[in-house]
C-alpha cells in the first residue's frame, strides 16, 4: 500500500486550489456583433426505415406480412397444428391465393379447416410484440368466409401464457372487414397473435392487423407514442425522410416511390426493405416496407411537431454502391414528374389532382412543404446532369420551392470536391453533406465551416455520427461529447449552415443492421443515447442569434481541449453559451460580456461522466442524462466551472438595457 505523507496532505491540497485558481480561461462574448440569424431549420431530425425504424418501430402496427406480400408468403406466420407431411391433415391446411385482375394487394390465404377448434394461426410479429397490462389494442382483419366457419378466438400468447382473449363472429359471405378490441391482463415484450377458427369449412383472410389503441394523438392505425414523444421533446426544426439510401434502392425497380406509400393502408404496395440484405453481418430477411408509414403521415407527423418536412426524392440513379443503375437522361420525364406532383400533394389546392388525393386522406390544408431534396448519396456527373434537369423543371413551375443537392457520401475527396464544385457553379440553394468519421474527426472539424465560402450553397449538413469504430460502434460518450463539439461550430457557422441532423434515428434492439443511432428501443422500452441528449440540447436551446465568443483570445475549437459557441434568444431575452470540455481537468471559466449585462443567478445543463466508453442503455437509460441546475455569481464576477468531459449549455438572463 502506497503511503502518504500526512505533513504534505495540506500542501497538495493548496497546490490544487492555487492550480484551479491560476488555470482560469476566460470568453468573452460580443452581443454588439451578431453573426447571423439561427435559422429555424438548424437542428432537424432524419428519418430513414432503417434498423426496422418505421416497420416494428415508429409505425405501431404489431402484425408482421400482414396481407402474406413478402417474398416468402407465409414469412412471420406459423401454423402450429397444420402437418405439411401428411394427407391425414386433421386440423386444416393454408394456401397463399392471389386475387384476379390489377391490384397492389395481390395475396390472401385460403383456409379449409377440417377439424373444429384445432386450427391455428400464429403471427410473429416484428421479434414479438410489445404488449402493455390493461392497455387496448384493436385486431382487424379482411374476411371472405366461403362456408362453416363460426367465429375466431383471438389471443395474445407469450410462453403459452395467455394475456388477451377475444372472440369475432363471422358473418356468411363475401370480403367484409372485421374489427374487434382486446385488452391485455399483463405486460409481454415478446408476446405473438394467435388466432383459432372454430367450425368447419373454408374462409379466406388478408390484412390481419393489430394496433395499441394509445397511439400518438390516439389515431387508428398511427405511431408509437413513446417514440414519437421522444422527437417532440427534441424539438426538431425538420424532418428529413424516407431517408438515406432507402430513397435511391439496391435498384432502380426498388426505389423509393411515394406515390406507392399514399391512400389506403390496404392499397399501398409492400416493397422488400433495402437493409434486408444488405450486411452480411446483419442479415434481416423479414425487413419489408408496408408503407403503413407513408408520405401523407411524415407530413403530418412534421406538422405535428412543428417541423419543416423535407422529403428527399431519387433522381433516377440506384444506390452507387449497390447497382448504380441509371435512368437515361431521356428517360428521366417520370422520376421529374414525381416530384412536381409531389409539391402537389403537399402544397396543391383541394382543386388540384393531387391536392385532392391529400384531401380526400383527411388534409385538405396544404403543408406548406418549402424544400425538396434531388438524390440522396449520388456522385459524379451523371448525378450533376440529372440533378438540372430536375432543378430547371421544378424552378419553372415552383422558383419559391428550395431545392437540396447532394455532394455524395464522404465528407471530402474527389467525389466531394467535385460535386461541391459542379453545385457551385450552378449555384445550387443548398448542398447536402454526409459524414460518418471517428470521434477525433469530429473534434479536429470544429472549425470545418468557418472557410466555407459565403457567397456558394449553404449547407445541409444532413447525415453525421461519430462512429467509435468500424461495425461495432456503440453510442458512447466519446462520441456524443465530440459531436457536441462539432456542433459549435455549426453554431458558429449559422450563416452559412441552414439545416443539420444526426443520422440515422430509430434502431431495433434486436433488429439494428446500421450503428449509431439517435434512439434505441425494443418493443415496450427505448432510451436516448448521450447524442441524443447533445441534440435535443443543441435544439431546445438553438436561440435566435448567433453571437461571436472568443477564448482566450481565440475562436474555441479546442485549445485546452475547449469547444465553444453562444446565441441570444430574442423570445426569451438569454444569453446561451455551449461549452465542451474534452479535457481530464475541471476548468473556471470567466466570462465577459461585451454589450449587454446578466444576472447575477444563471440556469446550466451538463452532460458529463468520466468514462468515455459509457453508454446508456434499455436497463441504464439514464447513465448520460441532462443535470439541471442554478447558480449564483458572486460579486458580479461571470465565472462558472466546466467537470472534466462535459458539455454545458449554460443560461444567462440579460439585463434590458
Ligand atoms: O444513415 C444510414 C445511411 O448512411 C443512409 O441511408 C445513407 O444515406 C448513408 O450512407
Amino acid at each position: 500500500m502506497k503511503r502518504v505523507n500526512i505533513f504534505i496532505l495540506p500542501f497538495l491540497t493548496l497546490t490544487g486550489i492555487l492550480n484551479s485558481v491560476i488555470a482560469q480561461d476566460r470568453i468573452v462574448v460580443n452581443l454588439n456583433q451578431p453573426i447571423a440569424e439561427i435559422p429555424s431549420t438548424m437542428y432537424g431530425a432524419f428519418f430513414e426505415d432503417i434498423n426496422f425504424a418505421a416497420d416494428g418501430g415508429l409505425y405501431a402496427e404489431l402484425v408482421k406480412n400482414r396481407s402474406f406480400e413478402f417474398t416468402l408468403p407465409k414469412m412471420g406466420w406459423k401454423e402450429p397444428n397444420y402437418n405439411r407431411h401428411s394427407y391425414n391433415r386433421d386440423s386444416g391446411v393454408s394456401t397463399i391465393m392471389r386475387y384476379s385482375g390489377e391490384v397492389t394487394n395481390k395475396r390472401y390465404l385460403h383456409i379449409e379447416v377440417k377439424n373444429s377448434r384445432n386450427y391455428s394461426l400464429i403471427n410473429e410479429g416484428f421479434r414479438g410484440m410489445g404488449i402493455k397490462k390493461d392497455a387496448s389494442y384493436d385486431f382487424s382483419f379482411l374476411a371472405d368466409n366461403v362456408k362453416g366457419i363460426k367465429r375466431i378466438k383471438v389471443e395474445l400468447v407469450e410462453q403459452e401464457k395467455v394475456i388477451a382473449t377475444a372472440y369475432v363472429d363471422l358473418k356468411k359471405g363475401s370480403w367484409k372487414k372485421y374489427e374487434q378490441s382486446l385488452k391485455a391482463l399483463a405486460t409481454a415484450k415478446k408476446a405473438v397473435l394467435r388466432l383459432t377458427f372454430e367450425g368447419e369449412g373454408e374462409i379466406n383472410i388478408d390484412m390481419l392487423s393489430l394496433f395499441p389503441q394509445d397511439t400518438w394523438k390516439r389515431r387508428k392505425g398511427g405511431l408509437r407514442e413513446d417514440l414519437v414523444q421522444l422527437l417532440e421533446q427534441m424539438k426538431p426544426g425538420f424532418i428529413r425522410f424516407p431517408g438515406g439510401c432507402i430513397v435511391e434502392g439496391r435498384t432502380l425497380e426498388r426505389r423509393y416511390q411515394w406515390k406507392n406509400t399514399i391512400g389506403p393502408v390496404s392499397d399501398r404496395t409492400l416493397l422488400v426493405n433495402r437493409w434486408n440484405t444488405e450486411f452480411d453481418r446483419r442479415l434481416t430477411p423479414d425487413y419489408y416496407q408496408s408503407f403503413g408509414l407513408g408520405f401523407f403521415e411524415y407530413f403530418q407527423l412534421s406538422e405535428d411537431l412543428g417541423a419543416e418536412p423535407i422529403p428527399i426524392l431519387g433522381c433516377g440513379m440506384a444506390c452507387q454502391f449497390n447497382t448504380a443503375e441509371l435512368v437515361a437522361m431521356e428517360d428521366l420525364a417520370p422520376y421529374i414528374q414525381d416530384a412536381l406532383d409531389l409539391i402537389e400533394f403537399a402544397n396543391g389546392s383541394v382543386n388540384s389532382y393531387w391536392g385532392k388525393v391529400r384531401s380526400a386522406m383527411g388534409h385538405p390544408n396544404p403543408f406548406n412543404m418549402r424544400y425538396i431534396g434531388i438524390g440522396n448519396e449520388q456522385w459524379g456527373p451523371e448525378y450533376i446532369k440529372r440533378f438540372k434537369a430536375f432543378e430547371k423543371a421544378i424552378k419553372q413551375q415552383y422558383p419559391n420551392i428550395i431545392i437540396i443537392s447532394g455532394s455524395g457520401p464522404f465528407p471530402d475527396g474527389d467525389y466531394f470536391e467535385y460535386g461541391w464544385n459542379e453545385l457551385k457553379k450552378m449555384k445550387a440553394e443548398l448542398v447536402d453533406e454526409h459524414f460518418y468519421r471517428s470521434p477525433q474527426w469530429f473534434r479536429e472539424n470544429a472549425d470545418r465551416y468557418d472557410s466555407y465560402d459565403r457567397s456558394g450553397p449553404k449547407v445541409f449538413a444532413g447525415e453525421y455520427a461519430a462512429h467509435s469504430e468500424d461495425f461495432n460502434n456503440t453510442n458512447n460518450w466519446e462520441c456524443a461529447l465530440s459531436e457536441a463539439a462539432f456542433m459549435t461550430g455549426l453554431e458558429r457557422n449559422a450563416d452559412i449552415v441552414e439545416m443539420s441532423s444526426y443520422a440515422p434515428l430509430f434502431a431495433h434492439t434486436d433488429a439494428w443492421q446500421w450503428k449509431t443511432d439517435l434512439i434505441w428501443f425494443d418493443n415496450l422500452n427505448h432510451y436516448g443515447t448521450p447524442s441524443y441528449y447533445v441534440q435535443k440540447l443543441y435544439a431546445n436551446h438553438a436561440g435566435t442569434t448567433a453571437v461571436p465568443l472568443l477564448l482566450n483570445g481565440e475562436k474555441a475549437v479546442g485549445q485546452k481541449g475547449i469547444y465553444a459557441s453562444s446565441v441570444v434568444d430574442k423570445n426569451t431575452n438569454e444569453l446561451i453559451l455551449k461549452v465542451v470540455n474534452t479535457s481530464t481537468q475541471s476548468k473556471k471559466i470567466n466570462l465577459k460580456i461585451l454589450g449587454g449585462k446578466v444576472k447575477p443567478i444563471f440556469h446550466r445543463i451538463d452532460l458529463s461522466n468520466n468514462d468515455l466508453t459509457a453508454v446508456n442503455s434499455i436497463a441504464q437509460s439514464k447513465n448520460i442524462y441532462p443535470k439541471e441546475s442554478q447558480q449564483t455569481n458572486k460579486k458580479n464576477k461571470n465565472t462558472f466551472e466546466l467537470t472534466p468531459q462535459s458539455f454545458s449549455v449554460i443560461m444567462f438572463q440579460l439585463i434590458n438595457k
